[in-house]
């Protein structure tokens, strides 16, 4: 099930809060947003306090005229359940349901994603609301989604959660001897006799720093419980409305590479994937990009929802640059090709108070629509109409994948050595970002996937192969896939524990290789490497190499291990795979995953000059090319077959030059 079956367009619209505003302004809000487009409201996401003054009573008045207002106007609604933070006389009265942190000081009342998972008041109480809001508005047919709390995430150190923690342990378990296997807990004299003596890894305890641990085996398995947790506030409140509105789809907002939360797990409990798209003034289009196909992968490739965006600006980051002319339009258009059937944002009406008063908002402080944020949202509005349904349910058709694991992340940045400069995401984006930019079409996968549809799959870092992992891509490559393994992978099983008897592992048939040694380069410093006629840089770890099959294509220029192996190909099965022993830059990325794209026939969607971003989603209706400008500059893209463009409606024939001016967008329709 997904929103799109509840959606004739592309749905447009955003988080509304009017329990912040007195009523009159609330006809106004409507006239607002007939005037910009808007079709489509999340409401009721931070308001849990008005909503339950005390254990018993429930004030739904102010809610329903609300709700009734929005479907008098049209409007559809994105109804959430308002548990994203609870009120203050629960706090007081029931303690249990405040998180403690990481260096074990209770919180006490005040911010929000403040409740502790295990509590049982929130338990209670969190999908009671739930519940109550479902038995309530379960008539209304202007409803198209529930949208469960809000960004879940953090973590709690509280006993209740050490308690917890000990369950989920005998459950994965079931016996000390095999959890002191599992742990190493020979390593230091820490064997547990008895399920009590475990506490929870925090800074009190095996933990140090930011983000380092002593013992790898007991952190990891805490954030698999924490994140686990709050899956389960989700699940239950999930099931909670499904009681009385079992056709209506269920998400949570998530946050694309959010590192605390499994959301390739939680994916399993969700109807369908949104997301808040907040980047930061640095990060590059590749970037945007590559969060977006994040999570349209998380549910098979199954389009997603634009839960949230700024109109124009955000209040949290150090310096909180306007959006500029077009980029809210452009960055719109660039999650809808990416696999986005709906734009949201937040925030409909700017607060006046607190810390979200100078967050962008299609309604400013000014109160009317004449404000460059709000023509802005308008002109796109018209667009979207115009667009109608046509794209609804479009798929990416990518032959490339990258494969991308939640634990190989916790794992990889927990590991004492051999470098602290080792960024799982940073590895995933280099070889992302070379085949954005030549327009390749990239699935991200996660290990489940199935991937015999792929002719190239990248691993990179895979420092943990959990069980099953080396299975699937063997046979993958065996089956005439190409896959590319990078430096540091096959290295531990799903408990951090190393696999002996030579590195990578259980890759280490697949790949023809023996990794003796791992050299860490200090900061700043480099090894070189020769590759095809080039030179290129070798960063932060140096793979030291023995091949066992494979054909050497690159050697290190320089130090003891001048002339060994860096980069190999082996070939398996039908297939071949290969092998980066170290981390490089985009140009050697581009080369040589252009040259392997060659090899595999895998084209460009579209040839475009650089900044300009060609992306595709095809449905029943027809293939689509995103032609997306992100200069300021005004850029020419040859049309190389038969195009209609769907905004304007003008035809371009082949060889004919499409001009698209700085920050613009273009929607190519495929003619036979
Ligand atoms: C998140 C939240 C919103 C709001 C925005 C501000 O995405 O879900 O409630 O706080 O951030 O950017
Ligand atoms: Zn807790």
């Amino acid at each position: 099930m997904t929103y799109s079956d509840k959606a004739k367009k592309i749905l447009y619209g955003g988080d509304y809060n009017p329990e912040q505003w007195e009523e009159n302004v609330w006809e106004e809000d409507m006239r607002l947003f007939a005037l910009a487009g808007i079709d489509i409201v999340t409401l009721n996401v931070f308001n849990w306090a008005a909503l339950q003054k005390d254990e018993e009573s429930y004030s739904f008045d102010r809610l329903d005229k609300i709700m009734d207002l929005v479907k008098k106007n049209g409007l559809k609604v994105c109804l959430a359940t308002s548990t994203g933070a609870h009120p203050a006389w629960m706090a007081k009265r029931y303690p249990d349901i405040l998180r403690t942190e990481a260096d074990g000081k209770k919180r006490k009342f005040g911010g929000r994603h403040n409740s502790c998972p295990n509590s049982p008041t929130y338990r209670k109480y969190s999908v009671r609301l739930a519940r109550e809001l479902a038995k309530r508005y379960q008539n209304y047919e202007n409803i198209v989604a529930w949208h469960i709390s809000n960004e879940y995430g953090g973590e709690c150190y509280c006993g209740q959660c050490e308690e917890a923690f000990r369950e989920w342990l005998k459950g994965r378990y079931h016996t000390l001897d095999a959890l002191n296997r599992s742990w190493n807990t020979a390593f230091w004299g820490h064997t547990f006799y008895d399920w009590d003596e475990i506490v929870l890894p925090n800074l009190l305890s095996e933990h140090f720093g930011d983000e380092r641990t002593m013992f790898q085996g007991i952190s990891l398995d805490y954030r698999r419980f924490n994140s686990e947790s709050m899956q389960h506030c989700f699940e239950a409140e999930y099931r909670a409305v499904k009681e009385f509105t079992p056709d209506l789809p269920v998400t949570t907002n998530l946050m694309g590479f959010y590192k605390n939360l499994d959301y390739r797990k939680w994916s399993e409990s969700m109807d369908f994937i949104s997301w808040d798209s907040y980047p930061s003034n640095q990060d590059s289009r590749a970037q945007m990009a590559l969060s977006h196909d994040l999570m349209r992968g998380l549910k098979g490739g199954n389009p997603f929802v634009l839960m949230e965006q700024t109109p124009s600006v955000t209040n949290w980051q150090a310096y909180n640059a306007l959006k500029r002319p077009g980029v809210m339009r452009l960055w719109s258009y660039q999650a809808i090709a990416h696999g986005a059937d709906a734009v949201m944002f937040f925030q409909m009406r700017r607060s006046i108070g607190a810390c979200e008063k100078f967050h962008g908002a299609v309604i400013d402080h000014a109160g009317h629509e004449n404000t460059r944020v709000f023509r802005e949202t308008a002109a796109l509005g018209k667009e979207l109409e115009k667009l109608g349904g046509e794209l609804l349910g479009g798929r990416t058709p990518a032959e490339t994948a990258i494969l991308f694991d939640w634990e190989n992340w916790w794992a990889v940045e927990y590991s004492a050595g051999p470098s602290c400069e080792l960024k799982y995401y940073d590895e995933v984006r280099s070889y992302y970002e070379a085949l954005h930019e030549m327009n390749i079409a990239t699935d991200i996968v996660g290990t489940k996937e199935d991937l015999s549809h792929y002719k190239v799959v990248i691993v990179p870092l895979l420092y943990m192969t959990k069980p099953g992992v080396d299975e699937k891509l063997r046979s993958f490559t065996q089956n005439g896939g190409i896959l590319i393994v990078t430096y540091f992978s096959g290295i531990v099983d799903e408990h951090d524990l190393v696999i002996t008897g030579g590195y990578p592992g259980r890759l280490r048939d697949i790949l023809g290789i023996w990794v003796e040694e791992t050299d860490a380069l200090s900061f700043g410093a480099e090894n070189r490497f020769s590759y095809g006629r080039g030179q290129y840089p070798a960063k932060i770890l140096c793979d030291i190499i023995h091949t066992e099959g494979a054909e050497v294509l690159g050697v290190y220029e320089t130090d003891f291990y001048k002339g060994t192996p860096v980069i190999t190909r082996n070939s398996f099965g039908q297939g071949q795979a290969y092998y980066v022993g170290t981390r490089s830059d985009g140009g050697f990325y581009a080369g040589f995953l252009g040259e392997i794209l060659q090899q595999a026939e895998i084209h460009p969607v579209m040839e475009t000059p650089e900044e300009v971003e060609a992306a595709e989603r095809r449905n029943g209706n027809g293939a689509y090319i995103f032609l997306m400008n992100h200069a300021d500059q005004e850029k020419k893209v040859t049309a190389a077959e038969k195009f209609v463009e769907l905004l304007s409606g003008e035809v371009y024939n082949v060889g004919e030059m499409i001009m698209l001016p700085g920050k613009d967008v273009k929607i190519l329709k495929r003619q036979e």
